[in-house]
């Protein structure tokens, strides 16, 4: 018996010392040490050994079985090692390369523009609202005091969709939906895309206008003006200088039209300004009462004002692009380099 244990002992650690991998080790245990094992069956029927043998047997088996399981155990650590340190290799990370970056998102360079527009009227107390780009022609032109085959007609080139419904020509139809819900003294500003056919380098059938509407008591040119020179001074600093033209808008009277500071070549002249320092920025009035009227608001206690800057275009100013299309093409290349 106790040759055979030597044995036994032996015969597993060269069976162990051979085994290269987890698995195989695993079935050296359960052929020695499982439920049907060779020194488990020994160590059951250690009664049927005599009397006098039994102590030294029993020792000699457990001392076998410590033996195995110890050099189980062993060889167990070592190939777990030899895993971890394959793996370790296998999945090296180089420190020192270059990281792969992740792109940033960025607003659009008109949402830049018309957002700054808008924080600056709503630091001034407007209210942002926002309505229908499809209007009928009521809230578009006639409420606004541009009656059918009015020649002001002329001065936008509809999109119309039945003889009454239309893709607005400008965010001037917002004025109308605003005196007609909202009771004096409001002040709103209304962002949005218009549309013309018009298309070339500086006109897209599509662009995005901005409508400013004060009504209040007695308000009027003075505060128009006003408001207009806070506002060019937020948008384009300190220094801008401003000039008023009058102009023709029919729903406002006076109507007047804005020039600002260059923008292309800050007031040193260019071909934009036509040499003068200044450019168009946008028109403005005081809102025609008939236009208040219309609405069902008392012209003669309230008045208004009202003023309607094009985004598109001081974009393009601003950046010098030659192109209007440039704006909507969404190529990062190009408008990653816009202000
Ligand atoms: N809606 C006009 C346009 O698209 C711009 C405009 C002019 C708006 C004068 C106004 C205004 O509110 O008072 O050409």
């Amino acid at each position: 018996m106790k040759e055979k244990l030597e044995q036994i002992l032996k015969n597993a650690q060269s069976e162990i010392e051979k085994c290269d991998d987890v698995k195989s080790l695993d079935e050296v245990r359960v052929k020695y040490l499982g439920k049907q094992g060779e020194l488990t069956s020994i160590l059951r029927n250690m009664k049927e050994i005599p009397p006098e043998e039994r102590k030294m047997v029993g020792m000699l088996a457990n001392s076998v079985r410590e033996q195995v399981e110890k050099a189980l155990g062993d060889k167990n650590s070592i190939l777990e090692e030899e895993a971890l340190a394959e793996s370790m290799e296998k999945e090296k990370i180089d420190i020192t390369m270059p990281g792969i970056g992740v792109k940033r998102g960025a607003l659009h360079p008109l949402t830049r523009f018309n957002n700054k527009f808008m924080d600056i009227c709503v630091e001034m107390g407007f209210t942002v609202i926002q309505g229908p780009e499809i209007d009928t022609d009521y809230y578009n032109f006639e409420a606004l005091n541009v009656p059918k085959n009015h020649p002001a007609r002329d001065m936008q080139d509809s999109l119309y969709i039945t003889d009454n419904i239309l893709l607005r020509t400008q965010t001037s139809n917002m004025q109308v939906h605003a005196m007609e819900e909202l009771k004096p003294p409001f002040k709103i500003v209304c962002p949005g895309r218009v549309y013309r056919n018009d298309d070339d380098s500086s006109h897209s059938p599509i662009f995005n206008q901005f409508e400013a509407l004060v009504v209040d008591e007695n308000v009027g040119l003075k505060d128009l003006m006003k408001m207009i020179d806070i506002i060019l001074k937020r948008l384009f600093g300190e220094n801008v200088k401003m000039r008023v033209r009058p102009s023709y808008f029919p729903f406002t009277e006076p109507s007047i039209e804005i020039d600002a500071t260059c923008q292309m070549c800050q007031g040193k002249g260019c071909s934009l300004c036509k040499g003068t320092g200044l450019s168009e920025v946008f028109g403005a009035g005081v809102v025609n009462p008939k236009v208040l009227e219309m609405s069902g608001i008392d012209s003669k206690k309230y008045s208004g004002f009202a003023f309607g800057p094009g985004i598109d275009r001081s974009v393009m100013v601003t950046n010098k692009i030659p192109n209007i299309k440039y704006l909507f093409r969404n190529d990062m290349r190009f408008l990653k380099q816009l202000r």
